[in-house]
């Protein structure tokens, strides 16, 4: 486990280094996508390297963690929307190889897992952090051993999640997301926290128990992660 705590700008250039040299590695790497506020500053310095020719997603494919069901790619709260908004329409990656799961389809969600073996697997997995530690929508109790699959959202993730909405009652009450296996399956995770407000839950992640109660503590056992964390989320590490 690698922790890095700087400004939560200097973190989103770190981040965007390590996408860097991934894709120097393998220009035809498996990412893996967030959505939330927390990846914004992240994905602005990857456009911009993009625009300025220092980096290329051309060969890239991604896929997303998790979509509102109810939801269509055209909903400007859809995660699809997010993606295109925030990072697809401001880099050189071909749309075509860029998924989210469904909100409407939901009965194709395991699928999204088959997909995901059939490109050969996530080689990077980006990740924010909900409050209660939620990974995507793996709210708390959610099985280890979980793989893509319709979730009932927490009221405080509903809330949470109530700014970007007219009002909470049009956040959408059910999700589709990777689960907690899909993820650590990934060959390497970066998670990013920003904020004071994250501050407890990202002690809890790396110094608590390894518990189904906070989801992110999972990623503990992986072998290959990475928290990159401003000093306020830090504060209490
Ligand atoms: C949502 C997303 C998560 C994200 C979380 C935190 O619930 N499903 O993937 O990590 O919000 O969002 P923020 O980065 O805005 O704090």
């Amino acid at each position: 486990m690698k922790i890095i705590i700087d400004t939560k700008e200097k973190i989103a250039e770190m981040a965007a280094d390590r996408y860097v040299r991934l894709l120097k590695e393998k220009p035809n790497a498996v990412l893996g996508g967030a959505t939330g506020s927390t990846p914004l500053g992240l994905y602005a310095e990857l456009s911009r390297r993009c625009k300025a020719g220092e980096i290329s997603f051309k060969d890239a494919m991604s896929f997303n963690l998790d979509e509102y069901v109810g939801l269509d790619g055209t909903h400007d709260q859809s995660y699809r929307y997010f993606m295109n908004e925030n990072l697809f329409n401001h880099i050189d990656i071909d749309i075509n190889k860029t998924f989210v799961p469904s909100g409407i389809d939901t009965d194709s969600a395991s699928d999204y897992d088959k997909a995901i073996q059939a490109a050969g697997g996530i080689d990077m997995q980006l990740l924010g952090i909900g409050n209660n530690g939620h990974i995507g929508f793996n709210e708390p109790g959610t099985p280890f051993g979980s793989e893509t699959h319709v979730v009932e959202l927490t009221e405080s993730t509903r809330s949470a999640n109530a700014r970007f909405f007219e009002s909470i009652d049009e956040v959408p009450t059910h999700a589709v997301t990777m689960g907690i296996k899909t993820v650590m399956n990934a060959r390497s995770v970066i998670l990013m926290a920003i904020g004071s407000a994250k501050a407890e839950i990202i002690k809890a992640t790396i110094q608590g128990p390894v518990t189904e109660e906070v989801p992110a503590s999972v990623l503990q056992l992986h072998p290959d992660v990475e928290f990159y964390i401003d000093y306020e989320a830090a504060a209490l590490l």
